[in-house]
């Protein structure tokens, strides 16, 4: 599309270029506007700024679309694998029978962490919260693997540290939840896949063979894939604008974490049964909630409910929704926080508060009433988030990489004091 914009500022005009996506999503691009005509933009939160061209995924929130490398989420999440997604969304491509099968082969070689990485566990408070373990414990491993701090680094030298991080990352889960336990940390078995030798790591015994039941390893894989990239959101941002710095992969992924740890964003999955079990204890009254959610005056959210995009539905809800009943049942769960959800969902979908601001669940809404039925403690969850979001993260890092990004630094409106002459404290 060669269309422009024009902009007019009083009796000035500057003309912008318009240029569309691939999916026909149109914007303006303003990246010449302050040193054409000295204004920048405003626009808080971004909630109307594309920060990059990428072509990994795809989202429609009007439609509830969402594909990864242009293939549609309901596909991969019926019929791929975790691994095998991750691939698609790192490479670009659907591997080959022999390229996954070395993908796999790689990353169950390089899964053993380092043993001194084991002692930050005993520096940990034993309740500490996963999500800050985890964190620190990626950030650490730049310690550990200097080469990756070098600057220019070959294809091949990136592609061995994002091996090793995503190899080590499940590693370093199930350790956290063993440590939460007190209990003695499992080792990899690379004999395993990938989700099966977590599964192993984390509730498997020391010297046993694991045998996982196939509804588990098949309910870790559909929320694996479904949470394993969404575009432009608050952690991948955070990841990506590390990264610009040239920071090494494991800074810019341990700050994506921390992004993600929040409950707006990845924290939502512990608030959402949080929410639940506070409505159970106090007589399963949903109808309060509502009011509460509604009440301007009261800071209460209904978590789970909200998107900053989708203002339809969450495509990966609808998935989950479906999961969630059929794990239940296979796994003979009966769970009061579901019914209770359920009645939520039913009143805030027909009440006109939550209609009119298009507040509908999201992918957190249900995720977390499928990682309780499957053993998980609830601290767990954003961790289990994360493992599933880190080849999203890498493969937009990678991109950013690729594309040599400048480093991202935005512009601001300031609104403080102007001059003002220092003051001897006892003259104040
Ligand atoms: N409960 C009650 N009211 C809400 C909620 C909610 N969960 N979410 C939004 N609203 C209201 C909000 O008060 C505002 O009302 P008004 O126009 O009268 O001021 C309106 O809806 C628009 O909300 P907003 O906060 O301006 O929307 P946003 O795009 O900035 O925020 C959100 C999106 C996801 C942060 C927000 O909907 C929210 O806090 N939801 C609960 C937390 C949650 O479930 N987060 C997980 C998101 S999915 C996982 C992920 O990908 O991160």
């Amino acid at each position: 599309m060669s269309d422009k914009a024009q902009l007019h500022i009083g009796d000035q005009s500057f003309d912008l270029p318009a240029i569309e996506g691939t999916e026909g999503e149109k914007a303006i691009d303003i990246s010449k506007l302050r040193d054409q005509s000295g204004y920048v933009t405003l626009d808080v939160g971004y909630k109307n700024t594309g920060a990059t061209k990428s072509a990994i995924t795809f989202l429609d929130g009007e439609k509830g679309i969402l594909k990864y490398r242009g293939y549609p989420i309901e596909q991969l999440a019926e019929k791929s694998s975790f691994i095998e997604v991750a691939y698609l969304l790192i490479y670009g491509e659907l591997p080959s029978e022999q390229q996954l099968h070395n993908f796999e082969y790689e990353i169950s070689h390089h899964t053993l962490v380092h043993e001194d990485m084991k002692k930050f566990f005993d520096g940990f408070p034993s309740k500490s919260h996963p999500m800050g373990q985890l964190s620190s414990l990626i950030g650490a491993l730049a310690a550990f693997n200097p080469e990756s701090l070098k600057s220019g680094l070959t294809a091949d030298a990136v592609n061995l540290e994002i091996i090793k991080l995503i190899a080590k990352m499940s590693t370093i889960v199930s350790w956290i939840y063993k440590k939460s336990l007190g209990h003695p940390v499992i080792y990899p078995w690379n004999k395993y896949d990938y989700v099966t030798n977590f599964l192993h790591m984390t509730f498997g015994q020391r010297t046993e063979d694991y045998t996982p039941d196939p509804v588990v390893v098949s309910a870790m894989n559909t929320l694996l894939i479904l949470h394993a990239d969404h575009e432009q959101n608050c952690s991948t941002s955070t990841v990506r604008i590390v990264g610009s710095s040239d920071a090494n992969l494991y800074a810019s992924i341990s700050a994506g974490i921390s992004a993600l740890w929040g409950p707006l964003h990845g924290g939502a999955n512990q608030a959402v049964i949080e929410m639940l079990e506070q409505i159970k204890a106090d007589g399963g009254d949903t109808d309060k909630f509502i009011a509460k959610a509604k009440d301007k005056n009261d800071p209460f959210r209904l978590m789970g409910f909200g998107h900053r995009v989708y203002k339809n539905f969450d495509p990966r809800a609808k998935i989950i929704k479906k999961a969630c009943d059929d794990i239940l049942a296979k796994l003979g769960v009966q769970d009061e926080v579901l019914d209770i959800a359920k009645r939520l969902e039913e009143v805030a979908l027909q009440d006109s508060y939550f209609v009119e601001r298009k507040l509908y669940p999201n992918v957190d809404f249900y995720s977390g009433i499928i990682y309780r039925a499957l053993g998980f403690p609830t601290e767990m969850f954003t961790v289990l988030f994360a493992l599933g979001r880190l080849p999203g993260w890498i493969a937009q890092w990678k991109e950013m990489k690729e594309n040599k990004e400048p480093i991202g630094r935005p512009r601001q409106i300031y609104v403080g004091a102007t001059n003002r002459d220092y003051t001897e404290i006892n003259n104040r």
